[in-house]
């Protein structure tokens, strides 16, 4: 993006943003352009998707030395794959060669990565161990060559990746996040079910509606809206601390009560406990007395964002002989509610598209997404001023 259209589009933004940031009884909800418009996707892959942290799996998913899963991060192909040593490293899905993806798509085993196009050869950590008739290419030396590095981290059992080498150390990006939630043990955690959603909205919204309580009395009547309280639980805590909640409701499955049981961390909690907390740009967890559920959000155009939902309990619960069934059904249920959120959603979508709708004012109901929409803000335009501004003043004078 061009500096002069970077600041187009910071322009807008900040505009808009006029509207939650004042007090949350004077607020409404921002315009809809900014859930509609291509170029204010890519200043968010620009500043945040391109930048910060995200979660792209558990390390359980890939056991043994030669797992490995495929993913795309914003036009970046990338294989993470465990050693022979039991590390996991990512590198970027491309052969040295001429770029053709070394690894399928999706999860897999394999010895070493053989390229499908002419054979090139890389073992686990990415090493460049053959090329078949490259003998008379002066100076090649396959040995000395290795795909490049993707930075990784590991916390609570999951995998976090960055595309950025200058992002501080992922124990600082994570920092507050595991201060609040370390007690509960998402490292003592086992996927008992992985869903993948396609939903056909900015993934803005799939963040907002995950916070917005107001909602849940209405749509979810006839599935977790009974069970839960409708008091706004967000604060105007500073930082990543508004982002955290605790409230009342019930374990995530048909009828409301645990088919496991409490997890064993939190036996002293009662059947209602409940919290929630958002660790930006793209991870949503929601926990129970019995379990998690953790949603990766990964914007794929302004209207359309995949959701993948990790159910997690504790490694415990595997010795119930009935461990896969019951967890299927927290599957069913989740599958359920998404499926009760789709249609809102995706109206809001149409919303973004009409010329005629003005977004409206927000209920105190909707402190998390008024705090979700303010921690999103000021990344995109800093109230104190924004980093491309003097960068355009110096291509000018220049
Ligand atoms: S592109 Fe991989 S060997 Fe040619
Ligand atoms: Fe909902």
């Amino acid at each position: 993006m061009t500096p002069q259209k970077t600041i187009e589009i910071v322009r807008r933004i900040e505009a808009g943003a006029q509207a939650v940031r004042r007090p949350l009884s004077d607020a409404s909800h921002v315009p809809y352009l900014l859930y509609s418009d291509p170029d204010v996707l890519e200043l968010e892959k620009e500043r945040i998707f391109r930048k910060d942290w995200l979660m792209v799996g558990r390390e359980e998913q890939i056991p043994n030395a030669g797992d490995h899963f495929t993913l795309d991060v914003f036009d970046e192909p990338i294989v993470v794959v465990r050693n022979e040593a039991g590390q996991i490293n990512a590198f970027s899905n491309f052969c040295l060669h001429r770029g053709a993806e070394i690894s399928p798509k999706g999860f897999g085993h394999v010895d070493e990565f053989k390229c499908p196009y002419h054979n090139w050869l890389y073992d686990l950590d990415g090493r460049l161990m053959g090329a078949p008739h490259m003998r008379e290419a002066a100076g090649f030396e396959p040995r000395r060559c290795a795909l490049p590095r993707v930075r990784l981290g590991t916390w609570g059992g999951f995998i976090f990746i960055t595309l950025d080498p200058g992002t501080p150390p992922l124990e600082q990006f994570i920092a507050r996040y595991a201060q609040e939630f370390d007690f509960l043990r998402f490292e003592d955690c086992t996927i008992g079910e992985r869903v993948e959603f396609d939903l056909r909205c900015n993934w803005k919204f799939v963040v907002e509606n995950l916070f917005d309580i107001y909602h849940v009395t209405t749509i979810h009547a006839g599935t977790f809206g009974k069970y839960r309280d409708t008091l706004d639980y967000f604060t105007d805590e500073p930082g990543q601390a508004s982002l955290f909640g605790y409230y009342k409701s019930a374990p995530s499955v048909d009828g409301g009560k645990s088919l496991f049981g409490h997890m064993p961390w939190l036996a002293d909690k009662p059947e209602t406990f409940a919290c929630s907390g958002f660790q930006p740009p793209n991870v949503q967890m929601f926990a129970r007395c019995d379990g998690a559920v953790v949603h990766t959000i990964w914007p794929e155009a302004p209207d359309r964002t995949r959701m993948i939902s990790y159910l997690l309990f504790p490694k415990a619960f595997r010795s119930d002989p009935q461990f896969e069934r019951k967890a299927a059904q927290y599957g069913e249920y989740l599958r359920k509610i998404i499926d009760e959120d789709q249609e809102a959603i995706t109206s809001l979508q149409r919303a973004a598209k009409s010329r005629l709708f003005r977004p409206g004012r927000m209920s105190k109901l909707e402190h998390g997404v008024y705090n979700v929409l303010n921690f999103y803000l000021d990344r995109m335009v800093p109230r104190d001023g924004d980093p491309a501004a003097p960068r355009l003043e110096a291509s000018e004078g220049g």
